[in-house]
């Protein structure tokens, strides 16, 4: 249709003609302001969740008129941006006429460990203490510093074993910054002998003899799934063309915090070990999605990635750092490819598996921090440094995360075949006035197990007979003061609320069993179907795993329910 001859009206029809395009009109301000951010960064959409990020950091909000400026300078629809804004728990989204988040938030965590140490408690105290005018008081999931429970994070700065006088003596001196721990450096690191194995492999290596050491020192995926990692390797190489590395550093599921605690210290063994894996695959690109909750090990690891460049490990880019921004299905590692994107996390049917088609559709080899560490242990140190440890019939070591009830909780590394009678033990013992009831094995998606379950090696394949895994390996401890079938309701409720909702059994399933799960006496029968719906039709772990924790409670716990 011609345009109208009135001045200024876009388009004429039956009423008065609009005097705009369709939809929220660009404000100048807003637009001049995103362009100042995003400076001369690429508008590519896989960068879509870094610019949110900086709209964010800067504004403490994404406005409705940011998120226009956005679309229009990415050449994107408005409805796009605003999808994957809203889908990430960290971007407060705020429509026109809706109140600005306050300028300072409070995340407390509310998953178990935190919850056992009083986190329900701590969050009343501060909301009701203080000033909702100047503080946002909300929950959020595990932190991944589980042992030093309940933990909240008070801006970027993580508040320990907090209080409400931590956290008040906090905001007073104004710090509200991530503190960066003292860790092995570049010039630390290969001052005594860093990057000689991957310089050696560089010049003569040849990739097949670096997996078979891998496959023979018995590496499985340290994400949870367990997969051997050369032979992951041998199907990323398989695929001819652009291939890619991608490195899960989400750690999302509660209780864990192993791979924190490496990075933290020795972030060039892991850096190391991914350029050797992705000398293997030869991958174009290697790219780390680290979640947002990890502020240190971000500023950790962009100061020492830039040291890399600088020194000429990798080409400038050749690593890029992304930033997760609160969703633990991004975890889930097509989640995560789909989140590299700069999309929402959602996880994608499979087949075909990532190693075939990955990010931007090429074979990407994806792996967990921990799993890189141990690739470049191997490779300095021979297959022997995991495969000549040997407990209960089980060989090589593992990084159990311990939590709850235990005296000194922390990352120990032990040998995979050890009890949770040797974990407690390693932690120093229950904690005083606390006597072992019960423990999850492996992150909420393992469930619960009694304490008369004390002699199974905690590994790969021996929780399964059980109906359990070892998962991430994060144990959490109660004792008889815990009920078991409230720790399961607080991993139930995490799952409610991290289902990316993209299949009904999960979305639906975890709010039911919430539900369900708050009466009195639990609806067995009800239950068993609902889980067994759940498992059998879910897309991906989350929902399957989902309802373990209300399987093993009334396996073990019936007098409970
Ligand atoms: C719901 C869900 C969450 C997951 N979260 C993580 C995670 O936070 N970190 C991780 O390394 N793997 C996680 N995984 C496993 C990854 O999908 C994948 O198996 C792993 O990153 C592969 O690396 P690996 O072979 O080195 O373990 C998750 C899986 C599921 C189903
Ligand atoms: S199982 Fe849950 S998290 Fe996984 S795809 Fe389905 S809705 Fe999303
Ligand atoms: S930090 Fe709270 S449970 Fe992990």
């Amino acid at each position: 249709m011609a345009l109208d001859d009135r001045k200024g009206v876009w388009k004429s029809g039956k009423g008065k003609g609009r005097h705009t395009t369709k939809g929220r009109q660009l404000d100048d301000t807003a637009h001049a302001q995103v362009v100042v951010l995003l400076g001369d960064a690429p508008r590519r959409a896989d960068l879509l969740i870094e610019f949110l990020h900086l709209i964010q950091d800067a504004y403490g909000h994404l406005s409705a008129a940011h998120l226009r400026a956005l679309a229009e300078e990415m050449r994107m629809a408005q409805a796009e941006v605003y999808e994957v804004a809203t889908f990430y728990a960290h971007f407060d989204v705020v429509k026109e006429g809706e109140a600005v988040p306050l300028a300072l938030t409070i995340r407390v965590c509310d998953s178990l460990s935190c919850e056992l140490a009083g986190a329900a408690a701590l969050q009343k105290a501060l909301t009701d203490g203080l000033d909702a005018d100047q503080v946002r008081v909300v929950r959020a999931p595990c932190m991944g510093r589980c042992d030093t429970a309940p933990v909240l994070e008070l801006g970027h700065a993580h508040i320990d074993n907090a209080t409400v006088e931590k956290v008040t003596a906090a905001i007073a001196g104004g710090h509200t910054h991530a503190h960066i721990p003292d860790y092995e450096t570049f010039e630390t690191y290969t001052a005594n002998g860093g990057y000689m194995a991957l310089a050696a492999l560089r010049v003569d290596g040849n990739w097949e003899d670096v997996q078979a050491k891998v496959k023979a020192s018995g590496l499985r995926g340290l994400g949870g799934a367990g997969f051997p990692s050369g032979t992951k390797w041998g199907f990323v190489r398989g695929n001819a063309g652009t291939r890619y590395i991608a490195v899960n550093g989400d750690e999302g599921e509660p209780g864990t915090f192993k791979d924190r605690y490496y990075l933290e210290r020795t972030p060039h063994l892991f850096l190391e070990g991914m350029l050797i894996a992705a000398w293997a695959v030869e991958a174009d690109k290697a790219f780390i999605y680290m979640r947002d909750e990890y502020p240190a090990v971000l500023h950790i690891l962009a100061v020492e990635i830039k040291k890399l460049e600088d020194a000429g490990v990798v080409p400038v880019g050749y690593i890029d750092l992304r930033r997760g921004a609160g969703a633990y299905i991004c975890g889930e590692e097509s989640a995560m490819i789909e989140s590299i994107e700069g999309k929402r996390g959602i996880p994608r049917h499979r087949p075909p598996y990532v190693a075939q088609v990955g990010i931007f559709g090429r074979p990407t080899l994806v792996h967990n921090v921990e799993t890189l560490l141990w690739v470049a242990r191997v490779c300095r140190e021979g297959p022997e440094v995991l495969n000549s440890v040997e407990r209960n019939g089980r060989k090589g070591l593992r990084s159990y995360s311990v939590s709850g009830r235990v005296k000194n909780g922390g990352v120990y590394l032990l040998p995979a075949g050890s009890t949770i009678t040797d974990i407690i033990a390693a932690a120093g013992g229950m904690a005083d006035g606390h006597v072992f009831k019960a423990y999850q094995p492996g992150g909420p998606s393992s469930g619960l197990l009694p304490a008369s379950m004390h002699d199974i090696p905690l590994d790969f394949d021996t929780l399964q007979p059980h109906g359990t895994f070892i998962g991430s390996a994060a144990v959490v401890v109660l004792s008889t003061g815990d009920r078991a079938r409230d720790a399961a309701l607080n991993m139930l409720r995490f799952f409610e609320d991290e289902s990316c909702g993209q299949c009904t059994p999960c979305r639906v399933g975890c709010e039911k069993a919430v539900k369900l799960m708050q009466a009195d006496t639990w609806d067995q029968d009800l239950l068993t179907e609902l889980s067994t719906a759940m498992v059998d039709a879910s897309i991906c772990g989350l929902g399957q795993a989902a309802p373990n924790p209300i399987k093993m409670v009334m396996t073990h716990f019936k007098d409970e329910i």
